[in-house]
Order: C-alpha cells, then structure tokens, then sequence
C-alpha cells in the first residue's frame, strides 16, 4: 500500500508517462481544441503563470519541516517514526513524509537532504537548515535547559552563509564529480525557492512558563526576528520566499495533555482557545511583517501560507476527510501513563509506544506532529495555493504579480 501511494505521487508529479498511444492522442486533440477556442475567443481565459523554473530550494525552521538534522545531531529518532512511508526512521517526525517532501516532489526534486546528516546527503537541489526544536529566537539558559535546540533560526542563516560561501568557491572550476553531481550551482542561488516553518516552539516554549499575556507581550519581537532573517537572506541574494505561518498548538494532544482545561477553555473542536489565540496573534504580526517586507524588498516575491487554517479545517472537518478522532495520538501517548512514541513500555500488561493500528486514518502521529496521510493532505490544500497571500500555487510562486 505503502508503494502504491509512492507510484501514485511520482505520477502526480512527474505526468503521464504511462499513458497509452490511444490515450495520448485522445489528450492532444482535447488540448488542440482548447487552444483553437482559445485563440478564437470562445472560452473567456483567466490568465494564468508559466511555471517557475526553481532550480533548488533552501528550508529553515523546525520539526515540521526537518529532514535529518535533529536526528543527526541529537539522537536518532527512534522506529516508529517512519513507519509508514520509508519503513524505517527518516529523521521527520512523522511514520512517513512531511509536508517540504510532498513541496520537492511537486517542484521535481528529490526529498531535500538535511544540512547537518553527514551520510548520504546531496545537495543538487538545495538543502534543508530546518531542525526539530528550534526555535526563532536564540535559545537561553532557560528554554536550552528545557530542550529547545541551540541551532535556532540565526544559527540556520549562518549554515546557509557558509553553504552557499563555499558553492561559490567551488563553482565553476572545481571539476570534481561530487562538485558537479552534490551541489548546487553558484547562479543558482538568486533562482531558489526559500521556504520558511518556524515558530511553534518559541510560541510553546514560552507557554511553558508565561501567561498567554505575557507571551503576547514578546510575539512582536519574536515576529521582528522573523522578518529580519527573510531581509538578511534577501540580502544573501534570496528572491522567492514560500512563508508557513504556525498551526494550531492548542489542537495538539500534548498540548491538551499537559494544560489541565477546565470545560470553558476548549472551543468547539476541543481545541485549547488562549493557546491558539497566542498562535493566531503571532500570525497576524507575521502577516504584516510579509506585507512591510513585500514593499521594503523590491525584488523579493513573498508569498504568505496559512497553515493555520489549513490544519484548522483538517482537524474541524476531520471526518469529511476520512480520519477520525482529530485529538488523538497514533503513536504513544500522553493518557494516565504517558510514553514517548517509540519508547517501548509495559502497561497493565501490554506494551505500548507502537504504532497505533489505522495510521493513516490519524491527523495526529505523535502528539506533536502530523502524521504522513495529514501531512500529504495539508500539502495539496497548500500547495495550490488555497491557503496562501497572493492565491497563487506554488509552482507560480515566483512570480511578482499574481496574474502574470
Ligand atoms: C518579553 O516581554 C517582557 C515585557 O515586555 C520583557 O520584559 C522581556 O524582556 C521580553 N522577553 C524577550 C525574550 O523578549
Ligand atoms: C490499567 O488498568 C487499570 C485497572 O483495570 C485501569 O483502571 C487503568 O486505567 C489502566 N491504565 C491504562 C493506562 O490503561
């Protein structure tokens, strides 16, 4: 099933190409009368985009969108994480792919390789700086000691610095076939897409020990910090930038777990509603933020991703999508006796911290993060274009006006 899936995605994404002869002449006369009505006025067409030709795409952020590194750097995560989709940890913390896999399969690449994962990585097509537990802000005594990740986003642009300092040393006359065949090409640079998921956990780290209120008081400057990083790889010649504003953390089972809610603090969806409302405020200054920078950035080309109301309606709507109970874990669990997934553990008798049996049916893999089936619905939702400030898919988004 697991390879079904993966065929059908490559087709998705690669076209037809297995198509029969007589199929294939049936699509060029359709195509042939749509041009001819076209071009004779008959169908009113909405003008649409070429596509962008990205040569290589850069990813900062955190766990959503980590491909390795934490795994790399920290510890393996353990099976099983990976489960579904590569049969074997991964390093995303998912049982499969995450939403940035579903992104570089749409835009003709292979799943980019983490930055920091020394064995088997290449980075033709770019390179993802994205680690799980990052945070925006540089971490302190406090929020280090509580496990955030010391490679938060400042750490990331300097990897990207160097990264790209050390291409264009290389380029063009470096000969050697790793040169040629694992990186990137110097021009290719100012061509990228750059792609941004990073906040969650400067919003959960600071809920962890401030009020709602006192961490409303900061999301300004976290949010500043935010743009400042978009400016500062603007200025390292960044042009196109594809921005994920932050998801529900008041949805999150191990949120729910440990925030002791009384009835009058979930809303409808059994969601926490201040931590959400902290999420929603740290988009909405995000928001403007990409606005300013929209007018401050003559050349960049900004589009601005809801992804908190993509996972919102996922999680409202569950149902209609085919996965039942939106707040509930596949893998592990936060109830009476809490187990990290993939930590083996006998309760009353049975062992837990498995995989649950239906994952796919599950929005939720771990507590903390998506599972494969979630991750690849949020990415279609996303990816046309429905979520995003210009509407625009993503494999128009290089262009500076929405309509062309
Ligand atoms: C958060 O806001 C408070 C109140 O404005 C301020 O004293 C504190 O320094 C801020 N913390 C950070 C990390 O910006
Ligand atoms: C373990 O079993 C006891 C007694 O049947 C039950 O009350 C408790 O909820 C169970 N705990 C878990 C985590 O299933």
């Amino acid at each position: 099933m697991d390879r079904a899936r993966f065929i059908s995605i490559g087709r998705w994404w690669r076209g037809p190409w297995g198509l029969k002869k007589s199929v294939e002449a049936v699509a060029v006369g359709v195509v042939l009368v749509a041009a001819l009505s076209t071009s004779f006025g008959l169908v009113p067409q909405k003008k649409s985009c070429s596509a962008c030709q990205f040569p290589a795409m850069y990813n900062f952020g955190d766990s959503n969108s980590d491909t390795g590194s934490f795994s790399a750097t920290f510890y393996r995560l353990p099976s099983p994480y990976g489960y579904t989709f590569f049969g074997k940890p991964s390093g995303r913390f998912s049982d499969g792919r995450i939403i940035i896999d579903f992104i570089a399969q749409k835009l003709g690449f292979p799943f980019l390789s983490a930055y920091l994962n020394s064995i088997g990585a290449n980075f033709h097509c770019g390179a993802n700086f994205a680690i799980g537990a990052s945070t925006i802000q540089p971490l302190d005594v406090r929020t280090f000691g509580d496990g955030y990740s010391p490679i938060s986003l400042n750490v990331q642009l300097s990897q990207f610095a160097q990264f790209k300092a050390r291409v264009n040393e290389l380029f063009p006359r470096d000969e050697r076939s790793y040169v040629k065949a694992g990186l990137p090409r110097a021009e290719d640079f100012s061509k990228a897409l750059y792609t941004l998921d990073i906040g969650q956990n400067d919003l959960s780290a600071g809920l962890s020990w401030k009020t709602a209120d006192q961490l409303l008081e900061n999301v300004s400057s976290i949010t500043a910090q935010l743009a400042l990083t978009i400016e500062q790889l603007y200025q390292q010649g960044a042009r196109v930038f594809w921005i994920h504003n932050t998801g529900p953390l008041g949805c999150l089972p191990s949120t729910l777990a440990y925030k002791m809610a009384e009835p009058g603090d979930l809303d409808q969806n059994g969601c926490l509603k201040r931590y959400n409302e902290v999420c929603q405020e740290f988009n909405r200054q995000l928001k403007e933020r990409v606005l300013k920078l929209r007018a401050k950035l003559s050349e960049a080309v900004l589009t601005y991703v809801d992804i908190y109301a993509a996972k919102y309606t996922l999680i409202s709507e569950a149902e209609k999508y085919g996965f039942t109970s939106p707040l509930a874990q596949c893998c592990g669990s936060y109830g009476d006796v809490p187990v990290r997934c993939g930590v083996k553990a006998i309760v009353n008798g049975t062992e837990v911290g498995g995989p649950c049996s239906n994952p796919s049916q599950h929005i939720n893999w771990d507590g903390g993060h998506y599972s494969d089936a979630a991750n690849e619905w949020l990415a279609t939702r996303i990816m046309d274009g429905a979520f995003s400030d210009p509407p625009v898919s993503i494999t128009e988004a290089c262009h500076k006006t929405p309509q062309c």
